[in-house]
């Protein structure tokens, strides 16, 4: 029972290398939405507000060492712990727009040497997400622009392997866009696929993650 008239609302992920433009499209996406009228939320993982977003926050400031499973692992708890939530706000109509998800967690662990398959498994069972956008940028383009390399996985040799991981695990539901074109042309296209989105799975059942 979607609890409003209007249906349920929709899972947008925006996926990317770091610096694709991923958090300043979100930030585009949320206030034309809440423009147009439409509940929307804008999250983003890894949440570094709870206790184990502070963990998570401290290995990638460099300042604690974790095995790679176990940060792995801690990745994939934070999105758990927000499952429930995530599910009550999606069927209670509002959409949410969420910057990173299972496929950054898969696809950089994976980068590090892990089994895919291994950094799969945790993942499944969370929230499918109705939509992926994924902006394209290559990793020479998104290492030019400013703030980068504050955080452990910021190097170009490394964000090359995480883009072809994130390559193989393109589905039915990615919409791969040109993100080096400018800031407002990358606007149109994922305002475009947000509201198509919105629109169409009004009607449509959420469903869980299975790769
Ligand atoms: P952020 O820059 O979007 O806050 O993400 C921080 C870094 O964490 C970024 O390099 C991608 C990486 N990451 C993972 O390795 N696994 C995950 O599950 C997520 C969500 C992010
Ligand atoms: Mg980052």
């Amino acid at each position: 029972n979607a609890g409003s008239k209007g249906g349920r609302g929709a899972l947008i992920v925006l996926e990317g290398l770091d610096r694709s433009g991923k958090s300043s499209q979100c930030a585009r996406l949320l206030s034309f939405l809440e423009g147009k009228g439409c509940a929307t939320e804008g999250w983003r993982f890894p949440d570094r507000e709870t206790s184990v977003g502070k963990m998570i926050s401290a290995y990638l400031a460099n300042e604690s060492q974790l095995d790679d499973r176990t940060i792995h692992l801690l990745f994939s708890a934070n999105r758990w712990e927000k499952r429930s939530l995530m599910e009550s706000k999606l069927l209670g109509g509002t959409t949410l727009v969420v910057d990173r998800y299972s496929y950054s967690g898969v696809a950089f662990s994976a980068a590090k040497g892990l089994d895919i398959e291994w950094c799969k498994a945790p993942e499944v069972g969370l929230l499918a997400p109705d939509l992926v956008i994924y902006l394209d940028v290559q990793p020479e383009k998104a290492a030019e622009r400013g703030g980068y390399g504050g955080e452990r996985y910021e190097r170009v040799e490394f964000q090359k392997r995480v883009a072809e991981y994130y390559h193989s695990l393109r589905d039915s539901t990615w919409k791969v866009v040109d993100g080096s074109v400018p800031m407002e042309t990358v606007e149109e296209q994922v305002r475009e696929l947000a509201m198509n989105c919105i629109s169409e799975c009004k009607e449509k059942q959420l469903t869980n993650l299975s790769w």
